[in-house]
């Protein structure tokens, strides 16, 4: 059996993919949402964006020089989409803002659209992430060894400010396995400082309900 390669998309985008199936949940009725619900449909559009966004610039930043090294005509694809996406991302807020400042007359016209707009926007980045695990650790496979791959990922993660990245700890763990929730716990406890780990902890904690009750006596030792 041969061992998996260090793999940079999958395990956050399990995390995307988890935010924006609820996501469409969430905006499923907005057609029949009252004020109050409207304005919870607008946080939820904003914050969901905002990680998509993140997202991307991380990937930008970190994945996509190594990508040009690897397969230039493929990451210049990529990075298209990036850029393709941000102003559907910027029309979505707005779009999700005027549909929370709405009165009765326009809120069901306006939460049909912020609907439409929403499952169009999750359809596309759900292809991208797809090509992106398909092709772009294809690509970053054939060129780099693991060790180049975790060093990449850490110095994604070390762009990350420790509270933004426990949010991202709260999308990232209940989207993942068991098998992977105590594998970066057990690496967490093993290498960031106490007081990080701790408090990563303290999210998985909160997150992770029954996964947790069944792991902790494994971490106990960590
Ligand atoms: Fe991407």
């Amino acid at each position: 059996m041969t061992t998996p390669r260090v793999d940079l998309y999958t395990p956050i985008h399990k995390a995307l993919r988890r935010l924006l199936s609820t996501l469409a949940d969430d905006v499923a009725g907005a057609d029949r949402a009252s004020a109050d619900h409207a304005e919870t449909i607008h946080a939820r559009v904003t914050r969901a964006v905002d990680f998509l966004d993140e997202h991307a610039h991380h990937e930008d930043r970190h994945l996509e020089p190594r990508l040009i090294a690897a397969d230039p005509d493929l990451a210049e694809a990529l990075a298209a989409t990036h850029r393709a996406l941000h102003p559907r991302h910027v029309a979505l807020r707005v779009r999700a803002a005027a549909f929370a400042r709405a009165g009765d007359a326009t809120r069901a016209a306006l939460g049909a659209a912020l609907r439409d707009d929403v499952l169009a926007v999750v359809e596309a980045q759900f292809l991208h992430m797809r090509q992106e695990e398909v092709e772009g650790n294809a690509a970053l496979w054939r060129a780099f060894d693991d060790d180049a791959l975790i060093a990449t990922r850490a110095a994604l993660q070390a762009d990350i400010p420790l509270p933004r990245y426990l949010e991202w700890v709260a999308i990232m763990l209940p989207a993942w396995s068991t098998d992977e929730c105590g594998a970066m716990l057990r690496a967490v406890r093993g290498a960031a400082p106490p007081a990080v780990a701790d408090a990563i902890f303290a999210v998985a904690r909160d997150v992770l309900g029954p996964t947790w009750a069944e792991l902790s006596p494994h971490l106990a030792a960590a």
